[in-house]
């Protein structure tokens, strides 16, 4: 799956989209003839000054990433941004959307960081070839009784920020909808509240056996990537806390977590459904888990928890809330 610009000749392909996915008649006035999708391509889609929008291709056109911009300044550039996204059918539940919404917001915000190695299953090497808007927030919006859309928007770093009552009326039925935004530059650190965790340092004698495992984790708990540099690389949480994986010259021996100092990190992941969906995937990205038969009580009646330990010994737990 390949982010590319929309083009005047993906009408045939969105007009195919639209007849064969479902909830799409939201996103867009649903066009009916090749030459209804030619105009909402030209009219909305189209490079154009105030939006991005990007097409998803997996051989033809199947998905959008869009903003639009708002909020000009002075000097021309714009300050807002509001988000936009939909993939057709036959590519839903892939995981590719939301990595696709992730970088494009990252792009937005001038936070887009070119992956050291392709992603396996979505190409954005564009966003490293255009000009970022540098906008300073994102919002989004979605339906509460669209938990997918949820899920996609907080992966790609967006934090609720309210509930619109009855927001939308379809069909004679009335829908809240979920506010949610992204900012370009996270809180600093406030220092007058008491007690806070500023950041946590891990040292690790091979950076690139683990980066990897650790990115799809944190990020997967809402974390964003921070800072890299040569041995290293933090992540950031919406508190404007981080955790940062380095590779420091003076490490000396592996980790051993029954030696005395930090036997464990634990983190909290926002429902057990999630964290359910972590346990299925850990695997694949270089985590076991410890205590499996007893999951998800090995710590006890009360305590919905995965325990996790990458191929450095570094064991990981994950607090969820105990399911209602
Ligand atoms: C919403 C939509 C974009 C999601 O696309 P998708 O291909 O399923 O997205 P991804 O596979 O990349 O990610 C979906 C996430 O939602 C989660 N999810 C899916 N269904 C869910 C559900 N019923 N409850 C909770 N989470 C759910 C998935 O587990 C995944 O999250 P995770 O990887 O963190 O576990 C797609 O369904 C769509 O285009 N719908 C129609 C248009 C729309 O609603 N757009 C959003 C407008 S605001």
């Amino acid at each position: 799956m390949k982010l590319r610009l929309w083009q005047s000749t993906d009408a045939s392909a969105l007009l195919e989209l639209v007849e064969t996915s479902t909830d799409l008649e939201r996103q867009m006035p649903l066009p009916g003839t090749l030459q209804e999708a030619q105009h909402l391509i030209e009219g909305q889609w189209l490079p154009a000054q105030g939006r991005a929008v990007f097409c998803l291709d997996d051989g033809q056109a199947v998905g959008l990433v869009g903003i639009t911009y708002s909020a000009q300044q002075e000097d021309g550039s714009w300050d807002r941004g509001w988000v936009y996204y939909w993939i057709a059918d036959r590519a839903r539940g892939k995981g590719i959307l939301k990595s696709a919404v992730r970088a494009v917001c990252d792009w937005a915000l001038g936070q887009y960081n070119p992956p050291e190695e392709k992603h396996p299953r979505l190409d954005t090497e564009l966003l490293g070839t255009l000009e970022s808007p540098n906008l300073r927030r994102l919002e989004l919006g979605y339906r509460t009784n669209n938990p997918a859309s949820g899920a996609v928007a907080r992966y790609a770093g967006f934090t609720v920020e309210g509930i619109e009552r009855q927001k939308f009326l379809y069909l004679g039925q009335t829908y809240d909808a979920v506010l949610a935004a992204r900012l370009r530059q996270l809180p600093a650190p406030d220092f007058s509240t008491g007690v806070a965790v500023h950041h946590i340092e891990l040292w690790t004698q091979n950076l690139e056996q683990v980066r990897g495992s650790w990115d799809w984790v944190l990020t997967q708990l809402g974390f964003s990537s921070y800072q890299q540099w040569q041995g290293g690389q933090s992540w950031q949480a919406q508190d404007g806390s981080y955790i940062v994986l380095e590779q420091s010259p003076q490490v000396s021996g592996a980790h051993q977590r029954t030696r005395a100092g930090l036997n464990h990190l634990a983190l909290t992941c926002p429902s057990a459904h999630k964290l359910d969906s972590l346990r299925d995937q850990a695997a694949e990205h270089g985590w076991s888990e410890l205590f499996a038969p007893n999951y998800p009580h090995a710590g006890g009646p009360q305590h919905y928890a995965l325990y996790l330990e990458n191929t450095q010994g570094f064991e990981l737990e994950i607090v969820a809330p105990q399911p209602q």
